[in-house]
């Protein structure tokens, strides 16, 4: 791959990755990008690796530009496998390079790579590192996503290296915003944009709005946001700052997204007239089966939304596997303003349902109660009162999310 000048003597050295589709469980339908940077100053220095299966394409990038002996230093912003784990092959290549690390940082890395004698320099928020005409300032970011996280600023150049941070998973040919708006859409963005946040930084929420906050109160100027996955923001780095409040703030559309699983059909054919009564109400509403869509999809729907019904037949006197797994890992990613109900066939003692209300008082979200059970397979007055049970919710979720209007 060639290296891209994004600034002056500033050059992304990244890989695509256009055949991942399974990243640590997460579906990669876009495929992703291990973004990484290489500032050709009077110190070389490289700002993060990539991930170790392309570890030879970051050496060869590298090599367009600079033998990689005269690489003096190595910010590591972020130690996740995709970022880091080339750093053994980097190091073989650059042995007298210095590593720039939080020290939550370096405590993780040598539990990657024992026993290395690489030289490291802890650093912390406000440091800075002189590469020539160049200074990075580094601004630890705990929790966003890792405990070793921080970015990078590069004051000369207006440029903020935010590892994780306003990326994306989307393999492509643009690098850039506004390539990207010229051969795709500005739609396919959000959606991808939409998908890491609510996979990855959805339990973050109040540390994003707070450490962007820091960052306006520090009064760092930048033109351009380089993440470490995705499109870089250099037209427009505001949007995606934004986006990112909002999506911090719990912002939702007025619409609902069905997530269910069904045995013999029967909990599938009360998600269709459920969907009537919301669409008649005037709320979009989408379906989403648990078995035939990755579950990175249905968190997205979710957090896009603002009302969830979660439907799941009873089996065992408790929920469906795949809706049980689904309402445990949502569960983990600490959901907030949203509303959600449920909804399910059983055939003889029930319980799902039930179940599923308890998993939704404990993860604190608005709940539409009552329920909806139905005995077997529903009836056409049963189909009726499906509907009428969406209709019901679309009402209640109008009135909920009218609260967040401001938002
Ligand atoms: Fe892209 Fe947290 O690694």
């Amino acid at each position: 791959m060639k290296p891209i000048e994004i600034k002056p003597d500033i050059y992304w050295v990244g890989v695509v990755d256009w055949s991942i589709r399974d990243f640590h469980g997460y579906i990669t339908q876009n495929g992703t990008t291990y973004n990484n940077y290489l500032i050709m100053d009077r110190d070389v220095t490289l700002l993060d690796t990539v991930k170790h299966d392309f570890d030879q394409v970051a050496v060869d990038n590298i090599k367009h530009l600079v033998d990689l002996k005269k690489i003096k230093n190595i910010v590591i912003n972020h130690i996740e496998p995709d970022h880091a784990s080339s750093i053994a092959t980097i190091m073989e290549h650059a042995p007298d390079a210095t590593i720039y690390i939080t020290e939550r940082g370096k405590k993780g890395l040598d539990r990657h790579f024992y026993g290395t004698s690489w030289k490291f320099k802890v650093v912390k928020s406000g440091d800075t590192l002189s590469t020539g005409k160049y200074t990075l300032t580094f601004l630890e970011t705990p929790m966003l996503h890792w405990p070793d996280s921080m970015v990078t600023y590069i004051k000369e150049a207006k440029l903020l290296i935010s590892q994780d941070a306003f990326g994306q998973h989307m393999a492509s040919a643009a690098r850039f915003d506004d390539e990207f708006f010229s051969c795709h859409s500005q739609f396919e963005l959000d959606d991808a944009i939409v998908d890491y946040y609510a996979n990855i930084l959805m339990p973050f929420g109040k540390l994003i709005e707070g450490k962007i906050e820091e960052v306006v109160k520090l009064g760092l100027e930048f033109d351009m946001i380089a993440p470490d996955h995705g499109i870089i923001w250099r037209k427009d780095p505001g949007y995606i700052i934004n986006r990112y409040l909002e999506l911090a703030k719990g912002k939702a559309d007025l619409s609902a997204v069905i997530i269910y699983d069904t045995m013999w059909h029967s909990t599938e054919l009360m998600s269709d007239p459920i969907m009537n009564g919301i669409k008649d109400e005037g709320v979009p509403c989408k379906i989403i089966k648990l078995r035939t869509n990755p579950m990175s999809q249905a968190i997205k729907e979710f957090w896009r939304s603002r009302g969830c019904l979660i439907g799941t037949p009873t089996i065992n006197n408790v929920m469906f596997p795949s809706v049980a797994g689904f309402l445990y890992h949502l569960g983990g990613l600490r959901p907030k303003d949203r509303m959600i109900g449920g909804f399910g066939s059983y055939g003889w003692g029930g319980g799902a349902v039930k179940e599923a209300y308890a998993r939704f008082a404990q993860m604190g979200l608005e709940v539409f109660e009552p329920g909806l059970q139905v005995v077997y397979r529903p009836s056409a007055e049963d189909r009726e009162k499906c509907y009428e049970f969406g209709q019901n919710f679309a009402k209640r979720l109008k009135e909920y999310h009218a609260k967040f209007e401001n938002i």
